[in-house]
């Protein structure tokens, strides 16, 4: 894994950016995109920028089961208002939240991703060591699929929400097999609430109880930290 520490997440921004840019230029197709705080520096510094996305597809990690693309929290939501609206893909797919058909949701993204095979693939971290949604214990092989969320996921986003109980308890995702798949990685991490699992994603053991260290078997992934989450390194 190679490490770039910034001072902080506009920093960081600035550095995703830098492999967005690369990769296009050097003929990327196919972009894997997160939601979170984590990555909207970087998808900030794409909408300021002249890049041209228009030739390109985009495939989202995750949705939360439920909720619709006009629903202010789901995904497909948040990814209009903070990249699409303003850099329009030729095709953008996230998964869809409102199929409850688990078998066919899953099967469809699955074949999506096989059509489009993921050039840079973005990611954040969650507090437990998700990436997507794939919670500790996720089988390492795993393709989309449909996750229940651990309570600490939940409490963690709440805070998008009125009140926690309204946070969906399920959610698609791609998998962790489908994530390292990917010809290249970048997985950002902010903050000090953040510096437990980054250590634990780089210097510890490669497990299933911290699903994001299953990226250290991954040739290319580029880790961009802001000093507070790389206070434990
Ligand atoms: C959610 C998303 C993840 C994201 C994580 C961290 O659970 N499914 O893709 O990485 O939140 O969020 P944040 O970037 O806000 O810390």
């Amino acid at each position: 894994m190679k490490v770039i520490i910034v001072k902080d997440k506009l920093a960081g921004g600035k550095e995703g950016f830098k492999l967005f840019d690369e990769a296009l230029k050097n003929g990327a197709k196919v972009f894997g995109l997160a939601t979170g705080s984590t990555p909207v520096t970087t998808y900030d510094e794409l909408t300021a920028s002249d890049l041209d996305f228009s030739q390109s597809t985009s495939i989202n990690l995750d949705e939360y089961i439920g909720l619709g693309s006009d629903h202010p929290q789901s995904y497909r939501y948040f990814m209009q208002q903070h990249l699409f609206n303003k850099k329009p893909f030729a095709h953008s797919y996230v998964p869809d939240g409102l199929n409850q058909n688990t078998e066919e949701a899953t099967k469809n993204y699955d074949k999506i991703i096989e059509a489009n095979p993921i050039d840079l693939q973005i990611l954040g971290l969650g507090r437990n060591g998700h990436i997507g949604f794939n919670e500790p214990g996720t089988d390492p092989k795993s393709l989309t699929h449909k996750i229940k969320l651990t309570q600490s996921t939940i409490d963690a986003n709440a805070r998008f929400f009125d009140k926690a109980t309204d946070v969906p308890q399920y959610a698609y995702s791609m998998g962790i097999g489908s994530i390292l798949k990917s010809k290249k990685i970048l997985l950002e991490a902010y903050g000090s609430e953040k510096s437990a699992i980054v250590k634990a994603m780089i210097e510890g053991p490669i497990t299933s109880d911290v699903p994001a260290s299953y990226l250290q078997k991954h040739a290319d992934v580029t880790v961009v930290l802001d000093e507070d989450a790389a206070s434990k390194l």
